[in-house]
C-alpha cells in the first residue's frame, strides 16, 4: 500500500463544491432540462424526487471535466496520490472508456501491441479506433473450469523477445476470475525493451487500499491503468478512474484522447461518488477488504462441504502456476450436477433472489467486496445446498462441450475488418469468412471472435451451443442466425481491404 498524507485525504473537494451548489437557491436556465426536478415522472416512484434534485451537469463552481482547474482537478489529484499515481482522470463511462483512452493515447495506426486474447471488448474497440496491430497471446485454459487464465512472466518474456518492435504491452490485473500475473517483473522487462505497459485493472480497484491484496499496477511501475472503482471500490455504476505514472505516454496525448472519448455532460452524482469512495477507501478500505476476504474464505469452507460444488481460491490457482490470486473472488466449479452453470445462475436469482456475478458452463463467480454483508453467506450456502439436493448425481460425467480449443485465426487488423465491405451470411455458412464484428457471451464480455478473425467450424459449433442453451450473446448484427463478415474475405483473406485502410 501507498504512503499518503492522511490530513489532505480527509478533503473531498468535489463533494464540497457540489454540496455548496445544491444548498444555493438556484434558478436554472441550463441543462439538464428537468431543472433540479421541475417535472414529476414515474422515475419518482423508485427514487422519490431526490435524484432529480441532485442531478446537475457542470454549473459554475463545479469545474469542467474536459479542462479541470477547480474541484475536479483537486479531487483527481487526491485520487492520484491515494493510488501512488502521478496523474488521474475521472471516468464516467467505466473502464470501457479508460481502455479506449489508454489505447488511443499510447498507439498510432500500425503500432504493434502485445496483448492476451481474453481482453474485454473495449480493448478490441481501442484497437479499432487507434488502428494498432495486435499480436495476441493465448493464455492457458484451466481444463476443469474452462477459465481462461493469466500469461506467466516467462511467457511474456518470450513474446516480448519475439516482438522487439512492439510499442506496448497490455496486461489484465487481475482477470475477471482473479488470476494475477507477476506484473512488476513483466513491467520491468517490457520497460527494458522500451515498451509502454498498459494495465486493465477494472477488477482490481481494491488492490490500492489493502496489503492483503496483490500488488497494484502503479506499485508495479506500469505506465497507465484503468480501474472500475464502481466494481470493487464502492462508487456508483460507471464511475472509474484512469491512472498515469511517468512520462512514457505523453500527458498531452492522454488528455486529447480523454477529451475525444468523454461526454461533455458528466453526471455530478457519479463524479461525487468517486470523490467519496476515495476517502472511504483511504480510511476504511483496508478493514472492509479484510472483511471481504474473510467472508470469501468462510463461504469457501462451507460450500466445500456441499456435493456438486467445488469452490476454489488462491491455493488452487497458484498450484497451476498462476503467480497470485485476488482472494475477494470465489470461483465455484460445478461438479456432478445434472444442470450447468448457466442454469444454476438462473435458479439462484429466480428462486432464491441471489444475484451472483457470472456463470459459465462449469463455473460460477461470486464477488466479495467492501459492501458484502456477512449474513448473506448463509443465504448463498442454503440456496446451493438446496440446488445440490435436487440436482447432484454422483453418476454424472461431463463431456467437454468446448468445440473451440483456441481463439479463431487472425487475418487482418481489427480496424481494416471493421471498415471492410459488409456481407451478411448465415452463421452455419460463415466458415472461412473474416468477421466484421465481435461476438461474445455477456458477462464476461470477452469476445469469442473479433473483427479481423476468421470463422472456423469450431467457433460456429461453439456459438450454436451457446444459442441452444440460451446464453446472453452480444453481437453487432441484430439478426439472430446471421453474422456480419467482410465481403469476399473467404477467397482473398481480405488483403486487398487491408491495404486501403489507414
Ligand atoms: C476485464 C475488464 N475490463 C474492462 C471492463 C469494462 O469496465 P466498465 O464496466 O467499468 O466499463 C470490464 C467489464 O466487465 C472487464 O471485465
Amino acid at each position: 500500500m501507498n504512503k499518503i498524507d492522511k490530513v489532505e485525504q480527509r478533503k473531498t473537494p468535489y463533494l464540497s463544491a457540489y454540496r455548496k451548489y445544491l444548498k444555493g437557491q438556484n434558478i436554472e436556465f441550463d441543462v439538464p432540462g428537468h431543472h433540479q426536478g421541475g417535472i414529476r415522472t414515474d422515475f419518482d416512484k423508485i427514487f422519490t424526487h431526490i435524484v432529480y434534485k441532485n442531478d446537475v451537469n457542470c454549473p459554475r463552481g463545479m469545474d469542467n471535466i474536459m479542462h479541470p482547474t477547480g474541484c475536479i482537478k483537486e479531487a483527481q489529484e487526491l485520487f492520484a496520490k491515494a493510488c501512488g499515481a502521478d496523474y488521474c482522470k475521472f471516468l464516467v463511462n467505466g473502464s470501457t472508456s479508460g481502455n479506449l483512452v489508454m489505447l488511443t493515447s499510447a498507439l498510432k495506426a500500425h503500432d504493434k501491441i502485445l496483448l492476451p486474447r481474453n481482453v474485454h471488448k473495449s480493448v478490441i474497440n481501442g484497437l479499432i479506433l487507434s488502428g494498432a496491430s495486435p499480436v495476441f497471446v493465448m493464455p492457458e485454459i484451466d481444463p476443469s473450469t474452462e477459465i481462461v487464465n493469466q500469461i506467466t512472466y516467462k511467457e511474456w518474456k518470450k513474446i516480448i523477445d519475439n516482438n522487439l518492435d512492439a510499442k506496448a504491452i497490455f496486461v489484465i490485473n487481475p482477470t475477471y476470475f482473479g488470476a494475477v500475473a507477476n506484473l512488476k517483473k513483466i513491467t520491468e522487462y517490457a520497460h527494458s525493451k522500451n515498451m509502454i505497459v498498459l494495465v486493465d485493472e477494472a477488477h482490481g480497484s481494491h488492490f490500492y487500499f489493502s496489503n492483503k491484496c496483490p500488488s497494484s499496477a502503479m506499485a508495479c511501475g506500469a505506465d497507465m491503468a484503468t480501474l472500475s472503482i464502481h466494481k470493487t471500490g464502492g462508487s456508483l455504476t460507471q464511475s472509474s478512474v484512469l491512472l498515469i505514472k511517468g512520462t512514457r505516454v505523453s500527458r498531452y496525448d492522454v488528455v486529447k484522447s480523454f477529451n475525444m472519448i468523454t461526454t461533455t455532460s458528466p453526471s455530478s452524482i457519479l463524479l461525487a461518488s468517486l470523490d467519496a469512495a476515495r476517502k472511504y477507501l483511504v480510511f476504511k478500505g483496508s478493514e472492509a477488504i479484510f472483511n471481504a476476504i474473510k467472508c470469501a474464505k468462510e463461504a469457501k469452507e462451507r460450500i466445500d462441504k456441499i456435493p456438486g460444488f467445488k469452490p476454489h481460491s488462491k491455493d488452487y490457482f497458484t498450484k497451476q502456476g498462476i503467480y497470485d490470486f485476488d482472494e475477494t473472488k470465489l470461483v465455484i466449479e460445478i461438479d456432478k450436477l445434472t444442470i450447468n452453470g448457466f442454469e444454476v445462475y438462473k435458479i439462484l436469482k429466480d428462486k432464491y433472489h441471489i444475484q451472483i456475478e457470472l456463470a459459465e458452463t462449469y463455473v460460477l463467480l461470486c464477488l466479495f467486496t467492501v459492501g458484502t454483508k456477512h449474513k448473506d453467506i448463509d443465504a448463498l450456502v442454503n440456496a446451493l445446498t438446496k440446488i445440490s439436493n435436487k440436482y447432484y448425481d454422483q453418476e454424472v460425467t461431463y463431456q467437454d462441450h468446448h468445440y473451440m480449443k483456441d481463439f479463431p485465426p487472425s487475418c487482418m487488423r481489427p480496424r481494416s475488418a471493421y471498415h471492410g465491405p459488409l456481407k451478411i451470411v448465415k452463421l452455419a455458412k460463415a466458415e472461412g469468412y473474416v468477421s466484421k464484428e465481435m461476438i461474445m457471451i455477456y458477462p464476461p464480455g470477452i469476445p469469442l471472435i473479433i473483427p479481423g478473425e476468421r470463422f472456423t467450424k469450431e467457433l460456429i459449433n461453439e456459438l450454436q451451443y451457446y444459442k441452444k442453451i440460451r446464453c446472453n450473446i452480444l453481437s453487432d448484427w441484430e439478426g439472430s442466425n446471421e453474422v456480419s463478415v467482410v465481403e469476399k474475405s473467404n477467397i482473398d483473406c481480405g488483403k486487398s481491404i487491408e491495404k486501403k485502410v489507414e
